[in-house]
């Protein structure tokens, strides 16, 4: 092999090596998004029944919900872990869990539907953003087998996360809810431009 066609091989793999793990930390994330959801599930579920052992119909749902996504975004996971190219993984993984932790953590605390509205935020954006990477990889030659079929995947299980969201929510988002939303949206941005990097 040629030194200019190694140096494009190379230049290739590292376009796919990024893709890789920007959307392990992002599954990652996932992952925990919802450990950290079922975390608050469970202490919002110990307040509420010892005030009234009726209301508990509602969290339920939540459990339902989060439980069942939790081994999507398992399953995801192992994808990227067990079926993709070797990849380097990033160095930030611990962050990217705290962050998904207090990700699902933080707004089902606050109620059931800040729970499903930051839930549709974040799939929102990485509909979006798995758009955007297989359309990039679309383009990659020699693009190693499987990769793109396992993102378009994984993209429609994030597209049905995200209209079961919305479609759990039972009012419209206040203005405080689509504020936290995109903070959400620009901190997904933000943890994917790093993780391609570092
Ligand atoms: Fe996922
Ligand atoms: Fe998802």
């Amino acid at each position: 092999m040629s030194s200019i066609s190694k140096s494009v091989l190379s230049r290739t793999s590292a376009k796919v090596d990024k893709e890789l793990r920007a959307s392990h930390a992002g599954e990652t994330g996932a992952v925990w998004i919802y450990r950290g959801a079922l975390t608050a599930e469970f202490l919002v579920s110990l307040v509420s029944f010892s005030r009234s052992p009726h209301k508990n119909n509602k969290a339920l749902s939540v459990k339902a919900f989060a439980s069942e996504h939790l081994q999507t975004e398992k399953t995801h996971l192992s994808i990227f872990e067990n079926e993709m190219p070797t990849f380097r993984g990033s160095y930030m993984l611990l962050l990217w869990m705290i962050a998904g932790f207090l990700t699902g953590f933080i707004p089902r605390i606050l109620g059931h539907n800040w729970f499903f509205y930051t839930i549709y935020c974040v799939e929102y954006f990485v509909d979006q953003h798995y758009e955007a990477q297989c359309c990039l990889l679309e383009n990659v030659d020699p693009l190693p087998s499987e990769v793109l079929r396992k993102f378009r995947q994984c993209q429609q299980d994030e597209q049905s996360h995200r209209d079961e969201a919305y479609q759990a929510m039972t009012s419209t988002p206040s203005f405080t809810m689509k504020l936290w939303g995109k903070i959400v949206g620009k901190g997904s941005a933000a943890a994917v431009a790093v993780a391609k990097l570092i």
